[in-house]
């Protein structure tokens, strides 16, 4: 087990876009288990590929291990979810979210996303599940997918709203 390097913005290797995984070997399963650990540590919901420079369709997403007012969150909580070349099926409702993203710390806006989604993905064996998800859950996976496109939620907010939050890191990345 390692814990990943997670890149930030304005790092432009976040906006590029990830390749289905096509092998479903134990390097694959290593790399997911990496990526969880990575996700613990920092902590965080959910991380994808891309964050940790891997540019495949591999996303991990633990809603319930943050979801405790605990400091540090309560470990026994772990329910590791880990989806590959996910893709989102079905959508239902629309959800207003406040979001984070450990490629953009310290930031949280509201987002607005579907309310609930059927999202069909592999696991690490290659085997096909579908999943029906609403609420949190639903929102971290529309995020986490995201990231497979290039996509952070700052990029989904007002031109404005989104303008600024850039410039803000950005002159913050400087000093
Ligand atoms: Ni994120």
């Amino acid at each position: 087990m390692a814990i990943l390097e997670i890149l930030t913005y304005p790092d432009t290797r976040l906006a590029k876009k990830s390749e289905p995984v096509t092998e479903f070997d134990t390097s694959l399963e290593t790399f997911c288990n990496d990526m969880l650990e990575t996700m613990y540590d920092a902590p965080g919901v959910g991380l994808a590929a891309p964050q940790v420079n891997v540019h495949k369709r591999i996303v991990v997403i633990d809603i319930e291990y943050e979801s405790s007012d605990d400091e540090p969150p309560v470990l026994s909580n772990k329910n590791p979810l880990v989806f590959i070349n996910a893709q989102i099926t079905k959508r239902d409702g629309k959800i207003l979210f406040k979001e984070g993203c450990l490629s953009v710390p310290g930031e949280y806006e509201e987002v607005e996303r579907s309310e609930k989604i059927e999202v069909e993905y592999q696991d690490t064996k290659g085997n096909k599940h579908t999943l029906q998800a609403e609420g949190y859950l639903a929102v971290a996976i529309q995020h986490e997918l995201d990231h497979l496109e290039g996509k952070l939620f700052i990029d989904r907010l007002s031109f404005l709203k989104s303008k600024r939050i850039k410039k803000k890191i950005k002159k913050e990345k400087t000093l």
